[in-house]
């Protein structure tokens, strides 16, 4: 599939998607947003992915924001289903990908585009990498997700001042606080995110996806986490990957795993 706004690369099971704007500082625009929607969608169903990271292209920005031009004469309703919409092909969907999903944040990751970096599993940075939700200073406030990820990751006093302030902070700072789990240079971002993925790699596609949905339980409303837990626990005792781990545990070798 060839896309306007993305570049995709496979290398050994490690999809790399791009997202490719560099002269509007990838922001996210709605051809890109339902791209996105496509790629993810791909990639979930293809068997020979095992993990994905996302990132911008150029060295500027990882993605600036969603594309302030394209919503800046939005009504009420527009903007409600901007923000809707945007919810769900993108930011919920990159948080339920049954793969493992990295951000690769190489830049500017404001607005949207540090909500994009929060949907997904978990996030490394480059060192020029700088981080807000800028919103406020345009009238608005975060509506992919960042008013409730951003204090889940962070807690609600630091989400509380990021959003208020409209400021942006360095990566380092954003490691302090936990929003990004590794800062390394801008040289060597996607082969941190790479030795990430092939470590990831090595266990099985049914558990970690098992994995993914009893975390993401715990952030559900209404849903009980550890039942949620309860019963991913148990369904894997019936799963080829559970016979191949703890058999390749037992025979003292390495364990293939197939996924379903
Ligand atoms: N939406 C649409 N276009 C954007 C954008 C966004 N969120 N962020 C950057 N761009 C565009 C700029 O308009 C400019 O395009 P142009 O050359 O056609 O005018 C281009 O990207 C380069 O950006 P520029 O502002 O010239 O770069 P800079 O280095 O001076 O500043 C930023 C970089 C990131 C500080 C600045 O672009 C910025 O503040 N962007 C908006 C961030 C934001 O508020 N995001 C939240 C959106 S809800």
């Amino acid at each position: 599939m060839s896309y306007n706004n993305l570049l995709v690369a496979d290398a050994g099971g490690i999809r790399t998607i791009t997202i490719n704007r560099p002269d509007q500082l990838n922001a996210l625009n709605r051809e890109t947003i339902s791209e996105l929607d496509s790629a993810l969608t791909e990639a979930d169903a293809n068997k020979s992915v095992r993990v994905l990271i996302i990132t911008g292209s150029g060295a500027k920005a990882f993605v600036a924001g969603a594309d302030i031009k394209e919503f800046a004469h939005f009504s009420i309703p527009e903007g409600k289903a901007l923000s809707a919409d945007g919810q769900k092909k993108l930011f919920d969907h990159v948080e339920n990908m049954s793969k493992p999903v990295i951000a690769a944040v190489n830049g500017f990751a404001l607005g949207g585009g540090l909500e994009l970096a929060m949907s997904c599993h978990f996030r490394v940075a480059s060192d020029n990498a700088r981080m807000g939700l800028p919103e406020v200073s345009l009238g608005v406030i975060p509506g992919y997700g960042g008013t409730q990820r951003l204090a889940r990751l962070v807690g609600k006093g630091k989400a509380m001042e990021m959003i208020m302030t409209a400021g942006m902070i360095k990566a380092d700072e954003a490691l302090q606080w936990g929003l990004v789990n590794h800062v390394v240079s801008q040289a060597d971002l996607l082969a941190k995110c790479n030795e990430l993925a092939t470590a990831i790699m090595k266990n099985s596609p049914t558990a970690l996806a098992a994995a993914i949905r009893a975390v993401n339980a715990g952030y559900e409303p209404g849903a009980d986490g550890m039942q949620r837990e309860i019963e991913e626990f148990g369904k894997c005792f019936g799963t080829a990957d559970f016979k191949e781990g703890t058999s390749a545990f037992m025979e003292k070798r390495k364990a293939v795993f197939k996924g379903e």
